[in-house]
């Protein structure tokens, strides 16, 4: 062989394996590896609130005082989502094997009528008055309520209530180092936040904004969570906190009084049980509506070889689109607060109904939204958020979502007591058969009623080995987007045999019924998959976006806590 040939087989030989050695380093930065925690895990959007939940479980606390403290910071650190003003759920998984939900969602006040965001001409309010902007936009607040509950009947008993709130109340006190995302992200919500003097003062800077690096702290927070910290989570519903929030109201032509706050209480609900190809789903039942529509479409596709279709396959996209449109349709007739209207749950998960409402799926052709309604159930009984997930040493797992629902909620943060109020009551069907926030139509029985809690889509979720010990535990923040972000993460565990970090990161869709289009991310479907399934019917949003954000724990065979954030979204994962 000549020189010159012998040269160049070398060169070739050189960068072809120049190429080689990257293809694997490619595949795995493509998602990171979870984080390890060979005791103890906590996932939350705040690097700071991890780490309070993680000293607490040190302290000798367990999961549920984990997820006060955690809770109770990020509503310093995170503003946007996290609170003391809003409400949410917590799924608890004892060591024990006992399962417990706490609805801590918020409720309607008292004044609250079925028509107070309808205009005399029959048209929806916009801007202050509505369901999502000012004053009247809030439910009365269930977060304090709900930690409460699950302090006093699942805490450890080892830590107090007031070391739960102290490292929250120090946050406030003595703030914080702002990152160039939040200080924009106020910037980008200053249009409403300005409109409220307290909103303005406190998340504005008076104007003046905040940058990337300031100290930003919160002192009427601060003095609230104090209040919080000695008197107890009743202080706000009974003491001066619950004065300011009502003379507040009372001045702004808002709905919350005094009454309102002293009667909210949350309350233990039966979790809802389902099974994926012979794996237990523990999740939220109503007054979420993420539970059952998340088990009517596992169900659903229990009927297809999901695995063989392939992760992100046309095929498969086709029947998880198709059940999904058919499980939202449900969920805008059927789905309310149970404590109010007849949620017909068991049959709603019944398995002969849903294989009937399964074989109107055409596996080339897509089902216009128009001619899917609900189903005809037998008989009858009854963007913003933030996730977090925790395990502790002992074996005690929470899955814990929580909620103002818009970005910074109503907008509004009640004079002198630095919470921010959510904007719930647009999860009620403020006009019934009209689309919400997130565009979704919901029916009569989700219209809004005094002291019922809104229809949500939050799915905090646990998984269990078939031994019954959990083995992944998740949720997601994003509206309805949550419902497809849980139970696609949950499809790629079990089918696609996904680690949590890659199940929680892999591109997925979303299709809630109305509006009739498929929801997909950027880079998330290749061009042949959405020519197919354009050509079997179906119509793609405007463009793509994220579909929500999860965050969520594995537990390996050695007991090892996989910790996982989204990184579509910021947070911290944190083990010991
Ligand atoms: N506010 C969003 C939800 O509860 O679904």
């Amino acid at each position: 062989m000549k020189k010159t040939t012998i040269q160049i087989i070398l060169v070739c030989f050189v960068f072809a394996s120049f190429i080689f050695s990257l293809a694997p380093l490619q595949a795995v930065a493509a998602t990171p590896e979870p984080v390890r925690g060979k005791h103890a895990m906590v996932a939350s959007q705040h690097e700071l609130a991890s780490k309070i939940g993680i000293d607490i479980i040190k302290k000798g606390g367990n999961a549920v005082d984990a997820a006060i403290a955690v809770g109770l910071a990020l509503a310093v650190v995170y503003p946007e989502a996290g609170n003391i003003g809003g409400g949410g759920f917590m799924m608890i998984r004892q060591k024990d094997g006992k399962t417990f939900a706490i609805d801590y969602r918020e409720k309607a006040p008292l004044a609250a009528t079925r028509d107070v965001f309808v205009d005399k001409d029959g048209n929806l309010i916009r801007g202050e008055g509505s369901s999502t902007i000012g004053y009247r936009a809030s439910g009365v607040p269930g977060t304090l309520a709900g930690f409460d509950l699950a302090f006093r009947k699942h805490g450890s008993g080892k830590i107090t209530w007031k070391q739960l709130v102290q490292p929250a109340r120090l946050l406030a006190q003595n703030g914080y180092v702002l990152t160039d995302r939040l200080a924009n992200l106020l910037i980008a919500f200053k249009e409403h936040l300005a409109k409220y003097p307290d909103s303005n003062r406190i998340f504005l800077n008076n104007g003046k904004y905040f940058q990337e690096g300031d100290l930003f702290k919160q002192p009427e927070l601060a003095q609230t969570l104090s209040r919080v910290e000695v008197q107890g989570a009743k202080e706000f519903y009974t003491g001066k906190t619950a004065q300011l929030i009502a003379a507040d109201m009372k001045a702004n032509n808002g709905l919350i009084t005094l009454e309102d706050l002293k009667k909210y209480e949350a309350k233990e609900r039966t979790p809802l049980r389902g099974t994926y190809r012979g794996y237990e789903i523990l999740t939220m039942p109503p007054p979420s509506s993420g539970g059952i529509v998340m088990l009517q479409v596992l169900r659903m596709l229990e009927a297809y070889d999901v695995k063989a279709m392939g992760h992100n396959s046309a095929a498969k996209y086709q029947v998880l689109i198709e059940a999904s449109r058919r499980a939202f349709a449900d969920r805008a007739e059927f789905m309310a607060d149970p404590d109010f209207a007849d949620v017909p749950v068991a049959n709603l998960l019944d398995k002969t109904y849903l294989e009937k409402r399964r074989a109107t799926i055409d596996l080339s052709k897509a089902t216009a939204s128009t001619e899917i309604g609900h189903g005809q159930i037998a008989g009858s009984e009854g963007t913003e958020t933030t996730h977090y997930t925790i395990a502790d040493a002992a074996g005690n797992v929470v899955s814990n979502t929580y909620t103002i629902n818009d970005l910074y909620g109503s907008r509004v943060t009640a004079k002198g007591t630095g919470v921010l109020l959510n904007d719930e009551m647009d999860d009620f069907a403020a006009k019934p058969g009209k689309a919400n926030l997130y565009g979704l139509i919901q029916g009569e029985r989700n219209a809004v009623q005094p002291q019922k809690r809104p229809l949500s889509s939050m799915t905090p979720t646990i998984v269990l080995k078939k031994d019954g010990s959990v083995w992944f535990a998740l949720g997601a923040r994003g509206g309805p987007r949550i419902i497809s972000a849980v139970m696609q993460s949950v499809i790629n565990v079990i089918d696609h045999g996904m680690d949590i970090q890659t199940a929680i990161d892999a591109p997925r869709v979303h299709h809630q019924w109305f509006p009739d289009e498929i929801n997909y991310e950027m880079y998330g479907m290749s061009p042949d998959t959405m020519k197919i399934l354009s050509s079997y019917g179906h119509k793609f949003a405007g463009r793509p976006g994220n579909i929500a954000s999860a965050t969520g724990i594995m537990i390996d065979d050695d007991g090892v806590k996989l910790g996982a954030i989204d990184s579509r979204s910021d947070g911290e994962a944190i083990g010991y």
